[in-house]
């Protein structure tokens, strides 16, 4: 049988992983965070004390890499490593940046692909990332490229930590922002880019459900 997928890319803090998630759960698709996986590779690396920037360091790590993708009984998207949930653990400040850097090494993006392509093999899938519509699924049935102004993302950045009742400050989240779109975008393998036949959605002065309502009628358009 011929799967259906959706593909949505854009930059961090566009709110791709929230209307991903609401997008798949209306639809009946498994939701996939990519970047999760990437996360976890960083976070090896991090365990490993390795540079998550030196390809010397990370390659290795990559072969004894046992990561699983799961989901709990809420419907959302674990990540096991080594048989340890640390779903929590790669959403740390530290894993970020460091996801960004293992993420510019080619053999991490191929070591990647294959395991992101069979799970659209396997099921229907609303797959969120930054070169899931260029590279992963060339061939989704909708691409879509989500983004926001960097204030924008900052902002909404900014209000999640103040509700999870953490520190942050506003300037401090609107530079990392602009420094991982920066470091996404201009990495030479699978860069941060719209793919040609994505859909634009800016989200800048749309709230949640506005965007899910302008994601779901252009998905809607393409699939039926
Ligand atoms: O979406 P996120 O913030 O969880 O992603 C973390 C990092 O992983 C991001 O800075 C770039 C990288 N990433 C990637 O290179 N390709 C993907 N398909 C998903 C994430």
């Amino acid at each position: 049988m011929n799967h259906k997928s959706v593909a949505i890319d854009g930059p961090a803090g566009a709110g791709k992983s929230t209307l991903a998630r609401r997008l798949a759960e209306k639809l009946g698709y498994l939701y996939v965070d990519t970047g999760a996986i990437y996360r976890t590779v960083a976070l090896t690396a991090l365990r490993a004390g390795a540079d998550p920037a030196d390809p010397a360091r990370v390659v290795p790590l990559l072969e004894g890499l046992d990561i699983r993708m799961g989901y709990g009984e809420d419907g959302v998207q674990r990540m096991y490593l080594g048989g340890e949930d640390v779903s929590q653990a790669i959403r740390e400040h530290r894993v970020s940046g460091a996801a960004s850097r293992v993420s510019a090494i080619p053999e991490v993006r191929s070591f990647l692909l294959e395991y992101q392509r069979r799970l659209t093999r396997e099921h229907d899938v609303v797959m969120d990332g930054r070169d899931i519509g260029t590279v992963v699924l060339p061939n989704a049935d909708v691409k879509i490229f989500l983004t926001a102004a960097p204030e924008a993302r900052a902002r909404r950045r900014l209000l999640e930590l103040e509700q999870r009742g953490e520190a942050a400050d506003f300037e401090n989240i609107l530079r990392d922002i602009k420094e991982r779109d920066y470091q996404d975008e201009h990495r030479p393998v699978a860069p941060l880019k719209q793919a040609e036949d994505a859909a634009l959605l800016d989200t800048t002065a749309l709230n949640l459900d506005q965007s899910l309502e302008a994601l779901l009628s252009l998905v809607k358009e393409k699939v039926e």
